[in-house]
Parts: C-alpha cells; structure tokens; sequence
C-alpha cells in the first residue's frame, strides 16, 4: 500500500444469497483524485461505493482508509474517519426546511441520534457549517424552502449538501445527475469538479458518460461484479471490452 493512496481496496466482494453483487474487486484511490465509476445497471456500483462507506458488510476481501483498516467499523465510525456518500435516491426529510436538512447531517458525526445532534448547544456552528455547504453547492438562498416545494435540480444539490456536511476527505456520490436536465447536469458536474479542486477525494457513479467524460480523468468500469477497465478515461471509454459490456445491455442508460 503506498502513503500516496488514501483508499486501497483488495479482492473486495459480497454475495446476497446467491447473488455476487461484487466479485473481487481490487483498486487504489489517491488523495485528490476524482474517478468516475461506470457499468451497466445491476453491475455492482451502488454495492460498492456502499462497501466503502460501510453501509453493506464485505464476505471477502480488504478496505483500508489512510493507512487503516476500515473492515470491522459501521458506516457511523467511517463517517468520522471522513467518508461521506450522496444517494442514487434523494430523500430529504419533507418536515425540516432546506437549512434544517443540512443542520441534521453535520450533525450527525457528533452523536449516533441525529435528533440529538439538532438539540446540542453546538447548533450555532452546525448552522454555519451547514449554511456554507448551501453556498458551495449554490443553494444559499433557498435555505428557509421545505424541500417538496423545490425541483429535482434542488433536491441533487441538497444530497451533495448533506453529504458534505460531514466535511468529508473522501466524497461517494451515487448519480447525482440522474434526471437533471442537460444544462443543470452541466452545473452540477462544474461544481463537483470543484468541491474535487477544493481537496475533497471523489468517487462518481454516473450514467451521464459524457459528464464523466468531461470532469473525471480517471474511470473505473464494472461489470457483472467484475472489475472490467480502469484508466485515462478516453482509453477505458475506447477499450473494446468495455464497449461490449454497454451495448450488450443495449447501451439503454448510456
Ligand atoms: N441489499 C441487497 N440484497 C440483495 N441483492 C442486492 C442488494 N443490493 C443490491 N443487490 C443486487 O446486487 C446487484 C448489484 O446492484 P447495484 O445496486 O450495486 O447495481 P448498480 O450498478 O448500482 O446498478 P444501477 O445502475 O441500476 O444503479 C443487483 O443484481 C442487485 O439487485
Ligand atoms: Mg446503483
């Protein structure tokens, strides 16, 4: 393992009954780096980025995190380790305005209620930490909104707020841009390039390859479980066994 990796992942996998989600799958990421991840629906992306952050136990295989084994600890324990992830479906809480959405989530590393976080004394600071995530996804101003009166663009935003406001090393973000527009796909691409120039380590799951294209130099493809590519991303986007592995689900989603 090299000091320079800040994840390293060896021979992961997992089965669900009979089913291998993930077959030993092996990758280093590097401080810094932004990686989309690809594959075909049902291709294990979702298990994986949720192996990392601990929400899913692994039946084989290592994960280490700067240096340490993360293994044996919950997805709570990694959280405050500095892994933060963003989820395929948005679910904010409808009762708690935008601001309030966000306040919980910073609030969360501190106790393993969430209701507790909100009633500690620190709220000031949670409230600050909050309304600067707000800003750096370019949502301030609608901090005071119920999230059921703001669109889908909004609520994309809001997950990427929430899951910064961990202030997260290491950022998992599940198709952000999954039924966004064209040109709001475009901002919030722009903007996850630039929580990634800011310093946060990223790993993307996206189905918007031209998205990914533009904003990440590195990808990793599955498939079926497997890792099938990982490299430059014009390279693995060329490479014949990953154009195979789109077309031969009717490159639908592509
Ligand atoms: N908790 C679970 N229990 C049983 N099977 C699961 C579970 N989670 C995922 N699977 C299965 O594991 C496989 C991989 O699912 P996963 O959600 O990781 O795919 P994905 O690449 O994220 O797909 P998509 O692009 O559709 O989001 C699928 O066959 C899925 O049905
Ligand atoms: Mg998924």
């Amino acid at each position: 393992m090299s000091a320079t990796d800040l994840l390293h992942i060896r021979e992961i996998g997992v089965r669900f009954g009979g089913l291998v989600a993930v077959d030993g799958v092996s990758f280093d990421v590097r401080s810094g780096e932004l990686v989309g991840l690809l594959g075909p629906n049902g291709a294990g992306k979702t298990t994986l980025l949720r192996l990392i952050s601990g929400v899913v136990a692994p039946t084989t295989g290592e994960i280490h995190f700067r240096q340490e084994r993360l293994n044996r600890l919950n997805s709570a324990a990694r959280a405050r380790r500095g892994i933060a992830m963003s989820h395929q479906i948005v679910r904010p809480f409808r009762n708690m305005t935008i601001l309030e959405n966000v306040i919980l989530a910073a609030g969360s590393d501190i106790t393993r209620s969430p209701w507790r976080a909100m009633a500690r004394l620190d709220r000031k600071r949670l409230r600050e930490t909050a309304t600067n995530c707000l800003r750096m996804v370019g949502i301030a101003e609608l901090a005071d909104k119920m999230p059921s009166t703001q669109p889908l663009g909004v609520l994309k935003r809001l997950e990427v707020a929430r899951a910064l406001a961990t202030r997260p090393q290491m950022l998992l973000l599940d198709e952000p841009l999954a039924g966004l527009g064209h040109a709001e796909a475009v901002l919030l691409a722009d903007l996850i390039r630039d929580l990634n120039r800011s310093g946060v380590t990223i790993m993307l799951i996206e189905h918007n390859i031209a998205e990914v294209m533009r904003i990440c130099e590195r990808i990793v493809v599955l498939d079926n479980g497997h890792k099938i590519a990982d490299g430059p991303s014009a390279q693995v986007m060329s490479d014949p066994v990953v154009v195979d592995a789109y077309l031969g689900e009717g490159a639908a989603d592509a």
